[in-house]
């Protein structure tokens, strides 16, 4: 069996909220990344704009001995022994308007959405890990989403086949496949800091 379940996804997807549901659910403990990074003195160190880089090969080591339920963004970006994986989508557009409410900047909220339109979350998570599935919280209440990850956690739902990629072709027509695995690059580079 799985020692650890997962939930990743890039910022707004729902994270913070389904782990939450999930904890109750299983009457586990939930470890929020970002928290767990301050509680554990993990920040490398902090950017103007907030942004917490934190020191990432203890704060794998130390996740990595940890069970239960652990959610964040930064766990697509590493490995940890035996994890069931969940990653929450959310399209581009509906993404756009959750980080708004959020007050996020203008470029923050379009660094996010763009990873989203890349699959970034899911690509990096199938990278490191064997047991990934994807939920689409898209026009999802959360008690929706929360049902499905139970139905994905007992095996009788393989998730959803989510691809928001036309999104970004269309915010760009013309864009190269070349230029578009460039700008994969890029991201792949900045989301290895946390962004609050
Ligand atoms: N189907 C859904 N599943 C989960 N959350 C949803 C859903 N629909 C809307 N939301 C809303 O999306 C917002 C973002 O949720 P949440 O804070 O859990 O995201 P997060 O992924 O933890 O973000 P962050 O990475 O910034 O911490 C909340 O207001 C939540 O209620
Ligand atoms: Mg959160």
């Amino acid at each position: 069996m799985y020692e650890k379940i997962i939930i990743t996804g890039v910022p707004g997807t729902g994270k913070t909220t389904i782990a939450n549901m999930l904890g109750e659910h299983f009457m586990t403990r939930v470890i929020h990344i970002t928290d767990y990074i301050k509680e554990n003195e993990l920040i490398e160190k902090k950017l103007r704009d907030g942004t917490i880089i934190p020191k990432m090969k203890e704060l794998r080591n130390m996740l990595n001995k940890e069970t239960g339920i652990i959610e964040g963004h930064l766990a697509c970006e590493f490995k940890l022994r035996n994890s069931f994986v969940l990653v929450l989508r959310c399209h581009p557009e509906e993404l756009k308007k959750r980080l708004k409410k959020r007050g996020y900047s203008t470029k923050k909220i379009k660094e996010n959405v763009e990873a989203e339109a890349l699959d970034y979350c899911t690509q990096m998570a199938r990278q490191n890990y064997k047991a990934v599935f994807e939920i689409d919280t898209t026009n999802k209440k959360p008690k929706e989403t929360f049902e499905k990850a139970l139905k994905i956690i007992y095996g009788t739902s393989q998730g959803d086949d989510v691809d928001f990629s036309s999104y970004l072709e269309k915010q760009s027509p013309g864009k190269t496949k070349k230029k578009v695995a460039k700008k994969k690059q890029t991201i792949k580079k900045t989301k290895k800091k946390t962004k609050k």
